[in-house]
C-alpha cells in the first residue's frame, strides 16, 4: 500500500472515499472542522449528525454522497472521546478500509476530526491511521483462480493540517513500517500446508535475508542432528517434508549488544501425530505456524524501521503427521538443553520443538527471549480470542511484553507459573512428560517450556486464540490475524528508546 499525508481542506479531497474519524457527539452538532465539508453535502452531513441517526459509537458507519469533491463521504465512529486511543483510531481506520473494499475505491483520504478524540498525538495518528488501514485492506485471493477479484485498496491519504504534518509524516513512515511486516505474516498464515512447507518458510527467511542483508542460517535433518535438537526431530521424524530449523540475525546495534531473541512456532500443518485430530476443523492447523509468520513478519519490518537494537530470530519448523515413522506415544527423547522428555502425547508438539530451540538459543547469549506460539486449545477456553496469554520467569519483562502489546493493539494477559502446576509434568521414567492432563493446560504448556529456559528472561505468548479468526470482524476479515508482529516491532522500539 501507497501512504502519504496530505495538507487539504476536506472539501477540496477528491478520492473516491473520504473516511473521517469521529467520536462520540454528545451535543448532537457536527464538528466545526467539518462545517466546509458540509457545505459539499448541502448539509446533508449536519443534518445526519443532528438528527442523531450518527452518533460516533464504536463502528458505527454512515455514507453521503456529497455533490463536489470526494466521491463518498464515509463517517466512522470511534467511541467516547475519553476513549479514544490510539487503538479505537487504528480500528477506525481499520473498518473505513473494509468499507473501501466494498466500495471498489483504489484511494481512500482518511482524517481524524480533532475535536471529538481525547489527544492522541498526531505522530500516533499517522501510524495508526496506516497500520489500521493496512490491516482492514487486507485481503488474500492469490489462489482464487476463476472468481472475479475485488479491487484493492492501494492508495492511503492521511489528511492533516500543516502544523500536524511533519509528525504526522514521521508516523505515518512507522505504520508503513509495520504494516508490510504484519501484511507479510498474514499472508504466510494463509497459505495452505501444502503451498507452506518447512521448506517454504527457509526460502521466505532466505529471500529476506538476501534482500535486506540479514544473516540467515538452515538448518537440514542431518544439521539439526549433530545440534541435539532430537525433539524437533522426533516430530519431524513422521513426515516425508524435511523440517527445517531456521536462525535470522538483524544487527542494529554494536556486537557487544546482547540480542534480543524471538522464538516462533513453525508447525506448517498439525494432524496432531499418532495422537491425531478429529477431522472437523482440522483444516485449521495449517495455521500452527503463526509463530514464525510473526518473526518473520517482524524481519520485514526491522528492515524498515532499522531500530538499534539487536534480534536474532529462531524458527523450528515442521509438519506433525501419523505415520510409519511418526515418534509413538511414551517415546522418550532428549531435548537441546539435555533433559530428557517423555512424549505422552503426540498432538503436544509445539512444546517439544520450542524446548529445542529455547536450548538452542543459549549461544546467543540473548538480553531476553520472547517465543510465540499456537500451542494450547486451552487458552481459548480461559481467554477466548480477546487476548494472548502471557507467562514469564521475569516480572519486568512480562510487563513490558504487555506494555507493547498495549501499544500494538495486541492485548495479552498473564497466567502464573507457581510451582504446584509443575507437579502435573513428572514422569515416570524421564526427566518431563510433554502434557501435564486437562486441568490449567496453557499454564502446564508453559510450564514445560520453562524447563528448558536457562539463564536469560523468558517471556511465552500463546496465540492459539488470537492468531486467526473464524468469522468476520469490523475491522478483520476472517481468517489469519498476524498477531505479534506489532507487538514484536513496539517491543523492539521500546528498548531503543532513552
Ligand atoms: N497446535 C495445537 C494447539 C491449537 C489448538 C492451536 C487449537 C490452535 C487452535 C497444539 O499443537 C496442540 O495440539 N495442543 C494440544 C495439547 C494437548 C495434547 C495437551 C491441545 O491443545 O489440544
Ligand atoms: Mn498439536
Ligand atoms: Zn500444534
Amino acid at each position: 500500500m501507497n501512504s502519504s499525508v496530505k495538507v487539504v481542506p476536506l472539501e477540496r479531497v477528491t478520492a473516491p472515499l473520504l473516511a473521517v474519524a469521529v467520536g462520540e457527539l454528545g451535543n448532537g452538532k457536527l464538528p466545526s472542522s467539518l462545517l466546509g465539508l458540509d457545505v459539499n453535502t448541502g448539509g446533508e452531513l449536519s443534518r445526519l449528525v443532528t438528527s442523531g441517526d450518527f452518533i460516533g459509537k464504536r463502528d458505527e458507519t454512515a455514507v453521503i454522497y456529497p455533490k463536489k469533491g470526494a466521491k463518498r463521504v464515509l463517517l466512522v465512529g470511534i467511541g467516547k472521546p475519553a476513549e479514544v486511543t490510539r487503538g479505537a483510531v487504528r480500528r477506525g481506520a481499520a473498518v473505513a478500509a473494509r468499507r473501501a473494499i466494498e466500495a471498489g475505491a483504489e484511494t481512500l483520504a482518511f482524517h481524524l476530526a480533532h475535536e471529538t478524540h481525547g489527544g492522541v498525538p498526531p505522530r500516533v495518528v499517522g501510524q495508526v491511521a496506516v497500520e489500521g488501514v493496512a490491516q482492514g485492506a487486507w485481503q488474500f485471493s492469490e489462489l482464487k483462480a476463476t472468481e472475479k477479484k475485488k479491487k484493492r485498496v492501494s492508495v492511503l491519504e492521511i489528511i492533516a493540517t500543516r502544523e500536524e504534518r511533519p509528525d504526522v509524516e514521521r508516523g505515518r513512515k512507522l505504520g508503513a513500517a509495520v504494516a508490510t511486516g504484519h501484511h507479510l505474516a498474514r499472508n504466510l498464515q494463509a497459505l495452505p500446508g501444502n503451498v507452506c512447507t518447512p521448506t517454504y518458510l527457509a526460502g521466505v527467511a532466505r529471500q529476506l535475508a538476501k534482500a535486506y542483508g540479514y544473516k540467515v542460517t538452515v538448518l537440514n535433518r542431518q544439521q539439526m542432528a549433530s545440534q541435539n535438537l532430537d525433539a524437533l526431530l522426533a516430530v519431524a521424524q513422521g513426515s516425508l517434508q524435511e523440517p527445517r530449523f531456521i536462525t535470522l540475525e538483524y544487527k542494529g546495534a554494536g556486537a557487544r549488544t546482547p540480542p534480543v531473541c524471538l522464538v516462533g512456532k513453525g508447525v506448517t500443518f498439525d494432524a496432531g501425530g499418532i495422537s491425531i485430530k478429529p477431522a472437523e476443523k482440522m483444516e485449521e492447523m495449517k495455521y500452527d505456524m503463526s509463530g514464525a509468520a510473526a518473526v518473520l513478519g517482524l524481519f520485514e519490518t526491522l528492515a524498515h524501521l532499522k531500530p538499534k537494537a539487536n534480534v536474532v530470530g529462531l524458527i523450528p519448523t515442521t509438519e506433525n503427521l501419523p505415520s510409519g515413522t511418526a515418534v509413538k506415544p511414551g517415546d522418550v527423547v532428549r531435548s537441546q538443553l539435555g533433559k530428557t522428555v517423555e512424549i505422552v502425547n503426540t498432538d503436544a508438539e509445539g512444546r517439544l520443538v520450542l524446548s529445542d530451540a529455547l536450548g538452542y538459543a543459549r549461544r546467543f547469549k540473548p538480553a531476553c527471549v520472547i517465543d510465540i506460539a499456537t500451542l494450547t486449545g486451552a487458552v481459548v477456553i480461559g481467554l477466548g480470542h480477546h487476548a494472548t496469554a502471557l507467562m514469564s520467569n521475569d516480572d519486568q519483562l512480562m510487563e513490558e511484553v504487555r506494555h507493547a502489546g498495549d501499544m500494538a493493539g495486541e492485548r495479552c494477559w498473564p497466567l502464573p507459573l507457581w510451582d504446584e502446576y509443575r507437579e502435573q509434568l513428572k514422569s515416570d521414567i524421564a526427566d518431563v512428560k510433554n502434557v501435564g492432563g486437562r486441568p490449567a493446560g496453557t499454564i502446564t504448556a508453559g510450564w514445560f517450556l520453562r524447563e528448558f529456559v536457562a539463564g536469560f528472561p523468558w517471556v511465552h505468548l500463546d496465540i492459539a486464540g488470537t492468531a486467526y479468526t473464524d468469522s468476520d470482524q469490523p475491522d478483520m476479515a476472517k481468517g489469519p490475524t498476524g498477531v505479534g508482529v506489532r507487538l514484536f516491532a513496539e517491543f523492539v522500539r521500546g528498548r531503543t528508546r532513552g
